[in-house]
């Protein structure tokens, strides 16, 4: 099976293509190394990668690429590219977000309507809920972005949704919640927290630290994506994809702390722009719709990017 993944180099995107190339998919990814994060840093997520004669690079931006010859003959397009970030989605920074997250999107599903890719899956944000109405949250739920990051990922969203309703294009939306596991993006606060525990540096706390947040662990994530390629489902569905946990950046701090066996020295920073107070998740259409429930604790997942984490820093 022919198998296309967008934002390959990238924390989630690399995690999703080992998992298809495992189960035996010839997989194309894309991606154009931003340099929101350390370029080294997407390059060494493609190690693994690189290794297999079953998996080809194309280093090419959705925003002008011509895309159509790439996702031709492909069985399911896994959408993850994308300007990720809430804090730099303001000011000057908006313009990016938009370009690659509701560009790049469009430019992407003109090419799998055009070629009739059977399955595009998209990945959504719980970002698009902002402060939500209520909890949990489930995908009914009015969006209303507390970010100007969130606006883009639901413009984007949107998009997939009229190009099923006016194409027929399956698309499929998975609404992420704050995703954690190895190889986490650098500016993340769990990415963060644990580095501060290993260099004995302060990890700089944005607010007061009694947000909540709803956890999900990477693997889960791409167990979604999988269920979400397979699953007989209507155009245009969208899902939450959350791990279930309902915890505070307080009492990650210390959960790090306890399995890095080191104290997080913290330092307060003042509240952010664009950080929503509460995420927390309804997984029952998941459940209904894609057979899928989270798997990984916040416990033994945070303790594999520790031991991760210890790893990288041992090389
Ligand atoms: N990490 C999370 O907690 C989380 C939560 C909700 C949604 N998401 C979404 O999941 C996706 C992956 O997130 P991540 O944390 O792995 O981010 P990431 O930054 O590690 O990966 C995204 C990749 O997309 C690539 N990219 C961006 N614009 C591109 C373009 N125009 N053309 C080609 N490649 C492009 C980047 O170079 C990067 O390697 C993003 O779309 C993000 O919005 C992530």
């Amino acid at each position: 099976m022919y198998t296309v993944v967008t934002g390959v180099a990238g924390f989630i995107g690399s995690h999703l293509a080992e998992a298809v190339l495992r189960r035996g998919d010839r997989v194309l990814g894309i991606d154009c190394f931003t340099d929101y994060y350390d370029v080294e840093i997407k390059r060494a997520n493609l190690a693994t990668l690189l290794e297999s004669p079953s998996f080809e690079l194309a280093a090419v931006d959705l925003r002008n690429a011509s895309l159509e010859p790439l996702v031709e003959g492909a069985e399911v397009v896994f959408h993850q590219a994308g300007q990720p970030g809430i804090r730099t989605s303001f000011a000057a920074g908006f313009a990016d977000y938009c370009s690659h997250n509701i560009l790049g999107t469009q430019r992407l599903l003109e090419a799998v309507r055009t070629v009739q890719t059977p399955r595009f899956i998209f990945a959504s944000s719980s970002s698009i809920y902002g402060n939500a109405l209520s909890y949990p949250t489930r995908e009914v739920d009015l969006p209303r972005p507390f970010s100007p990051y969130g606006v883009t990922k639901l413009a984007a969203e949107h998009l997939c949704n009229l190009y099923a309703a006016n194409w027929g294009l399956s698309t499929v939306s998975l609404r992420y919640f704050t995703v954690y596991g190895p190889r986490q993006r650098p500016d993340m606060a769990m990415h963060r927290i644990i580095e501060a525990a290993l260099l004995g540096r302060r990890f700089q706390l944005f607010g007061d630290g009694t947000q909540v947040r709803d956890f999900t662990y990477v693997d889960d994530v791409v167990g979604a994506n999988v269920a979400a390629a397979g699953a007989d489902v209507a155009p245009g569905t969208v899902v939450n994809i959350a791990g279930g946990s309902s915890v505070s950046m307080l009492e990650v701090i210390e959960l790090v702390a306890e399995l890095a066996g080191r104290a997080v020295r913290v330092e307060r920073g003042g509240s952010q722009a664009g950080d929503v107070t509460r995420t927390g998740a309804s997984s029952d259409l998941a459940r209904e719709m894609l057979g899928w429930e989270p798997r990984v604790t916040l416990r033994s997942g945070l303790g594999a990017q520790v031991t991760s984490a210890y790893e990288m820093a041992g090389k």
